[in-house]
C-alpha cells in the first residue's frame, strides 16, 4: 500500500515519487495552497497540494482531523524548513490523494489536554499520540534487551498457568469459576512462584517468564490488578549470586535503553538501616535528607508527648533537618504538617533558626536554655536551616516522616537529577497483625529465615526467635521504586512446615493449599532462589512518566475499571448458571 514511512521522508528522498499512508495531523487550507502533516508511527511529513491539482486539491481541502489519507507525491526540499520534524528539511507535493477513512468529529484531539478518563475511553485516540507511542516503545525495547540478555545465559523460558490455584502473594485473588467442577473455583496467579520454584526441583536451574500477575488490591499510579513481571528462578544460588546477575542485567539494558550507565555497584542497606535513615523500605537516593533519632536528647524535655514516646520501647523520635529549610513560610510548615497528618502523624514540631541565629519554635519552651542548644547542636542546624521533629509508635513515624523527606526534598528542589539504583536486604520474616493476632510474612510464606546454617536444629532456633527473625529476602529499589523483589526459599519441607505454622496456617490447611509444594520439597528439592522485576515500574521510569498506566496499553482506573470495554460488566443469568454462579442480590458496591 505504501512505499515509506512519514516520519522517515528526509533529503536522501529528493526528487523521489513517494507512497505514504497515516493520519491527517492537521490540514491547512491557506486558499492558494492546502498543506497537510500526515503523521504514522514514525512521526510527521508535511503534505503540499497545489491548486493546479484540482482534484487532488478538491479532497485536501475537505479534510478533518484524523481523516485516513493514501498520499503520493513526490519530495522536495521545503522552504521553510522545520528544526521541529525529522522530515522538516523537506515536503512531498501530492499528486493524488485517497481518503481511506474519513473520522467523525473526535471526542478529542490529540493536541488537547483530555482528562484521563476521556483519554481511557477513547484509548486508541489516546494511543496515537507522539508521547504515547514513544512511552509503549520504550517498553518494547526494554522487554527486548532482557529477553536477548537472558536467552543469551542460558535461562530457559517456561510459560506456567494462569488457571490456577491460589499462591499467596498478600493480596486478594482473582477466581474464575469451574464449569466441569460445580462450587470450585480455580485462582489467577498473584505470581508464578509456586511454580518456578517446583520447575527448580524439575531440574531447570535457571527459568525466566515474562509473566502476568494478578492481585486483587487497591490500584495506585504504581498498581494495577493485572501487571507484567520478569519472574526468575536459579537452583543452587545464594543471595549474592541472584543479586550480582540481576543487578548486572538491569545494567545492561539500562544502557541498552536509555544509554544510561548505572553504578558499577549497587549500593546495599539493610532494611532496618532504611528504616532508620530515610522511613522506607524503598528509599529514594536521589534526596539527600536523612533521619535522625533523637529519643536520648528530648527525653528530659518537659513535653509530654515526647518525654512519652522517649520511655516507650515500641515508640521513636526522629528528626529531619532542613538545609535552607528557614525560608519555609508559616502555611508551608502548615502544609508540611497536613501531610504527615495524612500519614499518620498526630502532630509536627519543628525549630527553624533564621538568617541570624533567631528561634522560632512550639517547642522550645518545653527545653531549658542548655537542653535546646544542645538538641539545636546535635541536629546540626545552622542559621537559615530548620528541623522537624516527629514522635509516636515507631512504624507510623517511619511513615510519615519518610513521606516528608520526599515532599521536602521535592519542594525545595533537593532531589538530585540521576540514577539511584540500590538493594534492600535483610527484611524482617515476619510482621505481627494486631487485627488478625498472629504472624504474617513480609515477603512471602516461601521466603527462608537466615538461620546459621551450622545449626543441629534450625526450626526449633526459628521458632523460638520468630519475633526478630531476619529473612533472606531483598529487593532492587531505583529512585524510590521498588522494581524488583526476590528471596533465597526454603528448600527443606520441615522448615516449610514450620514456617507455616508460625503464620498460623495448619497442618491440615497447608496440605490441602500447599501439599504439592511439601510433597516437591520432599522429593530431592535443591536450595534455590529468585527474584521478580516489575516491568510497568521499570519501563515507566524509563520512559519518565510516574504512572505505570503510561506504558500500559490498556490499563484500568483507578476504580478498577477498564473504560474503554465497560469491564467489568454484569453477566447474564444463563451464563451464571452454567458456572453454577449465583450472585447475592443487591450486593453492594464495594469500595476500598
Ligand atoms: P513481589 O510481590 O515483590 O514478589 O513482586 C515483584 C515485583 O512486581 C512488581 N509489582 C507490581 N507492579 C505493578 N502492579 C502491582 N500490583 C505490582 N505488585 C508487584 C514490583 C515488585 O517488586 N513471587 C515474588 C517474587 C519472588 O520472590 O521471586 C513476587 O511476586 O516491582
Ligand atoms: P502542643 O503543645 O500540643 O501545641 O504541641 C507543640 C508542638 O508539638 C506542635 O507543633 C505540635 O504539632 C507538636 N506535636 C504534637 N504531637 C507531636 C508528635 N506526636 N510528634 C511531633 N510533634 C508533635
Amino acid at each position: 500500500m505504501r512505499t515509506h514511512f512519514c516520519g522517515l521522508i528526509d533529503e536522501a528522498l529528493t526528487g523521489q515519487s513517494v507512497t505514504l499512508c497515516g493520519w491527517t495531523d492537521v490540514a491547512r487550507n491557506l486558499g492558494g495552497v492546502c498543506f497537510i502533516d500526515l503523521r504514522d508511527h514514525h512521526g510527521i511529513v508535511q503534505v503540499l497540494v497545489e491548486p493546479e491539482q484540482a482534484e487532488v486539491f478538491k479532497v485536501a481541502a475537505s479534510l478533518g482531523y484524523e481523516d485516513v489519507l493514501k498520499v503520493e507525491g513526490v519530495v522536495r526540499a521545503r522552504h521553510s524548513v522545520n528544526d521541529k520534524l525529522k522530515s522538516g528539511q523537506v515536503e512531498v507535493v501530492a499528486t493524488k490523494i485517497t481518503l481511506l477513512n474519513k473520522a467523525e468529529p473526535l471526542p478529542f484531539h490529540a493536541h488537547e489536554n483530555a482528562g484521563e478518563e476521556t483519554r481511557l475511553k477513547y484509548r486508541y485516540l489516546d494511543l496515537r499520540r507522539p508521547a504515547m507511542q514513544r512511552m509503549l516503545r520504550t517498553r518494547t525495547k526494554l522487554v527486548a534487551a532482557l529477553r536477548q540478555w537472558l536467552d543469551a545465559r542460558d535461562f530457559q523460558d517456561i510459560e506456567t498457568p494462569i488457571l490456577t490455584k491460589a499462591t499467596p502473594e498478600g493480596a486478594r485473588d482473582f477466581l474464575v469459576p469451574a464449569r466441569l467442577h460445580p462450587g470450585e473455583f480455580y485462582a489467577l496467579p498473584q505470581s508464578p512462584q509456586l511454580f518456578k520454584q517446583i520447575l527448580m526441583v524439575a531440574g531447570f536451574d535457571r527459568y525466566y517468564q515474562i509473566a502476568r500477575c494478578f492481585r486483587d488490591e487497591a490500584l495506585r499510579a504504581d498498581r494495577q490488578l493485572e501487571f507484567t513481571q520478569l519472574d526468575m528462578e536459579f537452583a543452587f544460588v545464594g543471595e549474592r549470586d541472584v543479586q550480582d546477575t540481576t543487578e548486572e542485567m538491569i545494567r545492561s539494558v539500562f544502557r541498552e535503553v536509555m544509554q544510561v550507565e548505572l553504578a558499577v555497584e549497587f549500593p546495599r542497606i539493610t532494611y532496618a538501616e532504611a528504616m532508620r535513615r530515610y522511613g522506607s523500605d524503598k528509599p529514594d537516593l536521589r534526596n539527600p535528607l536523612e533521619l535522625v533519632d533523637v529519643a536520648a536528647l528530648v527525653k528530659d524535655s518537659e513535653f509530654k508527648v515526647f518525654t512519652d514516646w522517649a520511655s516507650n520501647p515500641e515508640g521513636r523520635i526522629a528528626a529531619l533537618r532542613i538545609p535552607g529549610g528557614a525560608v519555609l513560610s508559616r502555611k508551608q510548615i502548615d502544609d508540611m504538617g497536613a501531610h504527615a497528618a495524612r500519614y499518620g502523624a498526630k502532630g509536627l514540631a519543628y525549630i527553624k533558626l533564621g538568617e541570624n541565629g533567631e528561634v522560632t519554635s512550639p517547642i522550645a519552651k518545653f527545653f531549658s536554655e542548655s537542653a535546646f542548644a544542645a538538641l539545636i547542636a546535635a541536629t546540626g542546624l545552622h542559621n537559615g536551616d530548620l528541623v522537624f521533629f516527629g514522635a509516636g509508635q515507631t512504624g507510623t513515624v517511619s511513615d510519615f516522616m519518610g513521606a516528608l523527606r520526599l515532599k521536602a526534598g521535592k519542594d525545595l528542589g533537593l532531589v538530585e537529577d540521576r540514577w539511584a539504583p540500590l538493594w534492600v536486604t535483610d527484611f524482617p520474616m515476619f510482621e505481627w497483625d494486631e487485627e488478625a493476632q498472629r504472624y504474617v510474612a513480609l515477603h512471602h510464606p516461601f521466603t527462608a529465615p537466615a538461620v546459621d546454617p551450622t545449626l543441629i536444629d534450625a526450626v526449633a532456633d526459628l521458632r523460638a526467635n520468630a519475633k526478630t527473625a531476619v529473612s533472606r529476602g531483598y529487593d532492587m529499589v531505583l529512585n524510590g521504586n521498588e522494581i524488583g523483589g526476590g528471596s533465597i526459599r526454603i528448600h527443606r519441607s520441615d522448615m516449610q512446615s514450620a514456617v507455616f505454622e508460625l503464620l498460623g496456617i495448619g497442618a491440615q490447611e497447608a496440605e490441602a493449599k500447599f501439599g504439592f509444594l511439601l510433597d516437591a520439597l520432599r522429593y530431592g528439592a535443591p536450595p534455590h532462589g529468585g527474584i521478580a522485576f516489575g516491568i510497568d515500574r521499570i519501563a515507566a521510569l524509563m520512559a519518565g512518566t510516574e504512572s505505570i498506566r503510561d506504558v500500559i496499553a490498556f490499563p484500568k482506573t483507578t476504580t478498577a475499571q477498564c473504560l474503554m470495554t465497560g469491564a467489568p460488566s454484569p453477566i447474564p443469568d444463563a451464563q451464571l448458571a452454567e458456572v453454577h454462579v449465583s450472585v447475592r442480590p443487591k450486593a453492594p458496591k464495594v469500595t476500598e
